[in-house]
């Protein structure tokens, strides 16, 4: 028997897939869709690759694990080879193909070039993400910051290692500015929902105004701008 969706509940599936992006004709756009049935650079003999540096990460909103390896030309710093491996969903797949894309294109981004990219602009170039999807764009990028740290420990630049240390926002809770972007990345874009999933500010109240700031902040950062979410 084919089971009865409710108009509520079809509403409330519909929320979690809409597009980000301003043309909302399809669930995913084309290109999500073209970077997931045919994924760019997907490592398939890990053994005979040989990379310069790799970088793991793991996602704490769904468990997923996200491997990158790269090659990198020491004279230029460019990143002239990429390749990626997942347990991540359909979007973290044509999230990180599409990264390695821009990574290696037109003879390679600098590791520092590299290093700057955003969420959004895997996001522009994917033609945007259903909201509930975001944090898996994210995956990637993390990913590929770990691996241009681990070349940088390999070359003994252990000066230009940049590590993302969390800093505590909530002292009785123990909460650091790491848990609450992964709240929001989670879909959490409000002090309500934040505070529903991570209990911020519930014992130290002080702390309300900061992590409202730091919704507000990782909101633009994933979301964009204009975003009303
Ligand atoms: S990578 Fe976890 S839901 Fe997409």
């Amino acid at each position: 028997m084919t089971p009865h969706i409710t108009n509520s509940s079809e509403e409330a599936r519909k929320g979690d897939v809409v597009s980000n992006s301003k043309d909302k004709g399809w669930f995913y756009s084309d290109i999500v869709k073209e970077h997931f049935f045919h994924p760019q650079n997907f490592m398939e003999d890990e053994a005979a690759y040989e990379d310069s540096a790799m970088g793991m990460v793991g996602s704490p909103a769904c468990g997923d694990a996200m491997r990158v390896w790269i090659v990198v030309d020491p004279a230029t710093e460019k990143i002239t080879d990429m390749k990626w491996k997942t347990f991540g969903c359909g979007s973290a797949i044509a999230s990180t193909s599409i990264l390695s894309v821009m990574a290696t294109e037109n003879g390679g981004l600098t590791l520092s070039q590299a290093r700057a990219l955003r969420p959004q602009d895997i996001m522009e170039r994917l033609g945007g993400l259903p909201a509930r999807k975001v944090h898996c764009s994210v995956l990637g990028d993390k990913a590929l910051r770990s691996a241009i740290n681990d070349w940088y420990r390999r070359a003994g630049r252990h000066e230009d290692v940049q590590v993302e240390a969390g800093r505590i926002i909530d002292k009785i809770l123990k909460i650091t500015d790491h848990d609450i972007e992964e709240a929001v990345l989670d879909g959490a874009t409000t002090l309500e929902a934040v505070q529903q999933k991570i209990k911020v500010g519930t014992g130290d109240t002080t702390c309300i105004p900061e992590v409202e700031q730091l919704i507000r902040f990782y909101r633009e950062k994933y979301f964009g701008a204009d975003s009303k979410k």
